[in-house]
């Protein structure tokens, strides 16, 4: 489905974000992306998506290159906006329409589909959103905000979900909802997580990405997950102090949400 050789990017005047990143996901598979704070999970998801080009390396989309030049001819460019969608960490970043409808039928409608309305309806309904859709999406709580920006994602019926912490504001309907709709979708998906109990209801395999944007490991989410060294590694789970009764204290790597 989706390729990367040996990719570079690095944002201006920074050290690289993403460093001889190579990869590939397979149609059907759901990827989970872990890693530190500024380890690169958001900017390898929106070269996923064409929003950076790599500096050095390749992209590819169903075996085929995907090239700022290329992201700029007419057919490609739709196949490759209607068929891979992302999610962003921030969703305010996404939602800029007057209102939840318009938001939800905005990427249906730019595509020429017929059937923007019916759309709308379904995936409003799917997420519980239709006593919303005729509020700005500006004055919707964090939790709502992501919802509409799901759904209108979602909307496009896309073939590669690219979701960067999608779960992060969602109440725990809303969570288990994305968890079904994942598991029965048959897309694949890409998600990043910093919540490791919730990472092996997101996919089976982990990339997990170590600092300065490189890949530490690929490969058995589960395996990632039992092993301390690795996720000591990629700062994925923190030391500090317990304190027992008054006399004994003691440090100990750990997480709060996995055990
Ligand atoms: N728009 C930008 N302009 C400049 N530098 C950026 C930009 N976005 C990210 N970076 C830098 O690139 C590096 C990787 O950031 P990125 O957002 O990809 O990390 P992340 O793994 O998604 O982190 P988090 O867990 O906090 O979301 C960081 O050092 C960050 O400062
Ligand atoms: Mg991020």
């Amino acid at each position: 489905m989706i390729e990367l050789d040996a990719v570079h990017y690095a944002w201006p005047d920074a050290p690289p974000a993403l460093d001889g990143i190579s990869l590939t996901v397979r149609e059907g598979e759901k990827l989970v992306l872990l890693g530190a704070n500024g380890c690169g999970k958001s900017t390898l998801l929106k070269l996923m998506n064409g929003l950076v080009a790599p500096q050095a390396g390749r992209l590819l989309y169903q075996g085929e290159e995907v090239t700022p030049a290329r992201l700029k001819q007419g057919a490609f460019a739709r196949r490759f906006r209607s068929e891979v969608v992302l999610l962003f960490q921030h969703p305010e970043a996404m939602l800029f329409n007057p209102t939840v409808r318009d938001e939800i039928a905005y990427g249906p409608r730019r595509l020429g589909l017929p059937d923007a309305e019916a759309r709308v309806a379904r995936w409003a309904a799917a997420l519980r959103l239709e006593a919303l859709l005729d509020k700005a999406p500006f004055s919707l709580s964090g939790g709502q905000k992501q919802k509409v920006a799901l759904a209108a994602i979602l909307a496009l019926e896309p073939r590669l979900l690219l979701l960067d912490e999608p779960a992060a504001n969602l109440d725990p309907w809303a969570s288990g909802w994305l968890v079904d709709f994942l598991l029965d979708c048959g897309k694949t998906v890409v998600t990043s997580t910093h919540n490791l109990s919730m990472a092996t209801e997101l996919g089976e395999r982990a990339l997990v990405l170590g600092e300065g944007g490189r890949v530490l490991f690929d490969g058995a989410l589960t395996k990632a997950l039992r092993d301390p060294a690795l996720l000591e590694t990629a700062n994925l789970v923190h030391r500090h102090r317990h304190r027992h009764g008054s006399s004994f204290e003691h440090a100990h790597p750990h997480t709060h949400d996995w055990k």
